[in-house]
């Protein structure tokens, strides 16, 4: 069977990852999460202190970041135990930290920066060279893998991804509302798709797929089927 490259790209906790996941480990392709690598830049530069808030300002060094970003080491490593893959930043997995909300609060200004993007994507591209992927992001289907086999473009409600992250977050015992998530959400999404550097945009030939009222098996079923479709 050969092996073809999944872009999955859309809105933020519209389930992309987890989906994403299922199908790579049903197909057996790689599972990345590009994400979370911007994540893990986002994460370098607040414990490196190249991030400063003002009132009504926020300055990141961003020289200084690229500097510290290529002398590091981004990966992700099956972890399989839990049968999940994880991010590891120096050797160190920062899985719990990446996900927490103040990386989330910085992460689409790290996102804007054209060098950070530019050095990611070709990480990326490597990382999906030997095809057999799954990749989900914002720009997968559009920048890293125009040329990808399988586009697919995920959508849900605001509120139900506000509910969905609420509950995650919850889960994880990081103290938060309801409100404050669902702003975060709504920042996230004007930013990913206002941004001058690689918005947030469907794919010309990506198929949208709007899981407000799905499962995830369902999503996940349907992705399968078009992969093997494709046969
Ligand atoms: O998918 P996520 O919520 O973990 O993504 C975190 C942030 O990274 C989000 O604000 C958008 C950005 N991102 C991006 O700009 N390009 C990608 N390919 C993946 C994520």
């Amino acid at each position: 069977m050969k092996k073809i490259i999944i872009a999955i790209d859309g809105y933020s906790s519209t389930g992309k990852s987890t989906i994403a996941k299922r199908v790579a480990n049903t197909l057996q392709y790689v599972y990345i999460d590009t994400g979370a690598m911007y994540r893990a830049v986002t994460f370098l530069a607040l414990k490196r202190g190249f991030i400063s808030e003002g009132k009504q300002t926020l300055t990141i060094d961003k020289d200084s970041l690229l500097i510290a970003l290529k002398q590091s080491i981004i990966r992700f490593e099956h972890n399989s135990e839990l049968g999940v893959s994880e991010i590891y930043l120096n050797g160190q997995n920062i899985e719990k930290e990446i996900r927490g909300l103040s990386v989330a609060s910085y992460v689409s200004e790290v996102a804007k920066i054209p060098e950070i993007r530019a050095y990611l994507v070709a990480l990326q591209r490597e990382m999906g060279r030997e095809k057999g992927v799954v990749m989900d992001g914002r720009d997968i289907g559009t920048v890293v893998f125009p040329e990808a086999e399988l586009k697919i473009f995920m959508t849900a409600s605001e509120e139900i991804r506000a509910q969905r992250r609420f509950l995650e977050l919850q889960q994880k015992g990081e103290v938060t509302t309801y409100e404050e998530v669902l702003q975060n959400i709504q920042k996230r999404d004007y930013e990913d798709t206002h941004r001058k550097e690689s918005p947030l945009q469907k794919a010309l030939e990506a198929i949208e797929i709007d899981n407000s009222s799905t499962t995830i098996e369902e999503v996940v079923q349907k992705i399968v089927s078009l992969v093997r479709d494709k046969k």
